[in-house]
């Protein structure tokens, strides 16, 4: 979602961290940006579009030592210049990430004290809020304990005050972190924001007052007592953004992921699956698991039920983050609940979490981000090794996610002695040979074709049965977000019963076939939508004698492994169909990489 940056520098250089700072959040949001700095008073500059657009209106002969920043993804009020941040009431200017969710019922009593408001926005709110508590105040610190004592909702705060030289930091709910570097100290949503100029740094917890000055940080609990920090030194691998020669990031991780699976993977398997059975919690004495995620972790928990079910005869209920939170839940202690999530941040996800969390059940994340939330707050990580992803559609972080679920299966069937030896040996073997595959799958010339077929199509359908129906979801999801294409996705036999009346001529409809005792089944349904017109593309790792339009043949595996195979067509067809619309892939419209409100 939003993303923010703040500085305050020994040097005079905020104008160029602020910019560089806010390129680095852009995949959080990107409706417009803004920033504030102290210069002769307090300056905000504000664009709608990209930074790009906003830097055209920067100076950077101005100097300053103190400044915030913001990338938007819109809440409340539409995409324009006055709902974007800075926002400043009196004397507090500040950037705001996350919802503040009783702003009407403040902005009434705030109106009836002679505030008035310019924007749409719940952070003018915010604002208006903090300069009351300190009118009553005089004291920054204790505006805030007051703020925090009154709204309900998410946020993270940097704040500017007039005639005062710190910023200021509070968070509820929504990611920020605390910097320090030899020039200046730093607040960011996200590392990445600050790690060019900063050497440490520390998450910020809730319920603490972060005071930056230009040579210290202090943090300060809700009586005012000052509390201990706890800085690490930033890992400056994360400053690599390289596209190494390929046109999108997205292009470029879905080419890393046979790197990412052998990273995920390797070091449980460095003696086997001995080294499975040691370097993973024990499972066996959970009798059901709950996986919970959103998007397309949601997608990898849905691969996940198919896998753990059939192999190690548990029970997986999976659910969408959003849904579980407020939902009534059949766990016990001994119920695992599992929360995947690339970026470890997601609000719905975190939510479910600390839920879980509340009524002592066990929580494990699968988690890609060190250091993260949800890395933080369960209580067993699997963190897995994907590395920064910075196209906001997932591609490699979904298929660690995947890699991870299946390593749980393996492990769970082997301590249940489910699989026997011989099995083992071949699952290790697929496991080892499986990157060059991935290649392989990778290099098919064909997805270009098809993406031709397809792409001035007006809707697209993805049917599959079993594990094939949990990708099918997220080919389409895909598809969608980054080719703007209607698409779905049904279970294959599902389709006649309703949504077929929408094949008509060319319609095309991807169906996938790997699952060894469905796979005639999907024929007789691909058959159905043919016979009503329908474009037939069929991804499959059987050799199976069709009658499709087109035909994409990945190699078979084990089941624990073949999903890994099986996105690759799903992941470049969507690709290549987002090429030919001119869509700008890496950030699609309206969608952001890290989704840090409800
Ligand atoms: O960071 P998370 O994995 O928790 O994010 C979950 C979803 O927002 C994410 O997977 C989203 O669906 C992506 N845009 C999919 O490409």
């Amino acid at each position: 979602m939003c993303g923010i940056v703040g500085y305050n520098g020994k040097d005079k250089n905020t104008l160029h961290v602020l910019i560089d700072g806010l390129k680095a959040l852009e995949y959080r949001g990107y409706d417009s940006a803004g920033i504030a700095y102290k210069n002769n008073g307090i300056n905000i500059i504000k664009s709608v579009g990209k930074i790009d657009e906003l830097e055209k209106k920067v100076d950077y002969n101005i100097k300053s030592n103190i400044g915030i920043g913001h990338t938007r993804w819109a809440t409340h009020g539409s995409v324009n210049i006055t709902n974007c941040h800075p926002h400043n009431v009196g004397d507090i200017t500040i950037v705001h990430n996350g919802i503040i969710e009783n702003f009407n019922s403040l902005k009434e009593e705030l109106e009836n004290k002679k505030y008035k408001f310019n924007t749409k926005t719940d952070t003018e709110v915010a604002c208006a809020l903090i300069d009351l508590f300190y009118n009553e105040t005089k004291d920054i610190k204790k505006a805030l304990v007051k703020f925090m004592d009154k709204v309900e909702g998410s946020y993270a705060l940097g704040v500017i005050v007039k005639g005062d030289d710190n910023i200021y930091s509070v968070r509820k709910d929504s990611p920020l972190i605390v910097a320090k570097g030899d020039n200046g100290n730093f607040i960011a949503s996200d590392t990445i924001a600050v790690s060019k100029y900063a050497d440490s740094v520390m998450y910020l917890k809730e319920n603490i007052i972060a005071e930056i000055s230009s040579d210290n940080i202090t943090l300060f609990d809700r009586d005012l007592n000052i509390v201990e920090n706890d800085f690490k030194e930033i890992d400056k691998s994360i400053n690599n953004t390289d596209k190494c020669g390929y046109d999108y990031y997205m292009l470029k991780e879905i080419h890393e992921q046979p790197k990412v699976f052998r990273d995920t993977v390797s070091s449980y398997l460095e003696n086997g699956i001995d080294s499975l059975i040691d370097k993973m919690p024990d499972f066996t004495k959970y009798n059901r698991i709950d996986i919970v995620a959103c998007g397309s972790a949601y997608h990898t928990g849905l691969v996940g039920k198919n896998l753990i079910e059939e192999f190690a005869d548990i029970p997986v209920n999976v659910e969408v983050a959003s849904e579980y939170r407020y939902k009534k839940n059949f766990y016990d202690d001994k119920t695992l609940v599992i929360v995947v999530s690339q970026s470890g941040e997601t609000a719905d996800t975190l939510a479910a979490l600390r839920k879980a969390k509340g009524d002592n059940i066990d929580t494990l994340a699968i988690v890609n981000v060190e250091g993260s939330t949800m890395a933080r707050e369960a209580n067993i990580l699997l963190k897995i090794k994907a590395g920064r992803e910075i196209a906001v559609a997932t591609t490699k972080a979904y298929s660690a996610q995947v890699a991870m679920l299946s390593l749980i299966a393996l492990n769970l069937a082997s301590a249940k002695g489910n699989i026997d030896k011989n099995e083992i040996k071949d699952i290790l073997k697929d496991i080892k040979e499986l990157p060059v595959k991935l290649e392989n799958t990778i290099l098919n010339p064909e997805y270009e074709k098809i993406a031709n077929a397809i792409y001035e199509n007006e809707s697209v359908f993805f049917i599959g049965r079993g594990i094939d129906y949990a990708l099918s979801m997220e080919g389409s999801l895909k598809l969608k977000e980054i080719s703007y294409i209607n698409s779905q996705a049904y279970a294959a036999g599902e389709l006649k019963h309703g949504t077929i009346s929408l094949i008509d001529e060319g319609t095309p409809v991807i169906g996938i076939l790997t699952e060894d005792n469905l796979v005639l089944k999907t024929i007789s349904n691909m058959e159905e939508v043919k016979s009503r017109g329908a474009v037939t593309i069929g991804i499959t790792n059987n050799n199976i004698d069709s009658n499709f339009d087109y035909k994409i043949e990945i190699p078979k595996v084990h089941k624990l492994l073949q999903p890994l195979l099986t996105v690759i067509p799903l992941q470049l067809i969507s690709y290549e169909v987002a090429k030919l619309r001119k869509c700008n892939i890496d950030q699609p419209k309206n969608l952001a990489k890290s989704v840090t409100v409800e």
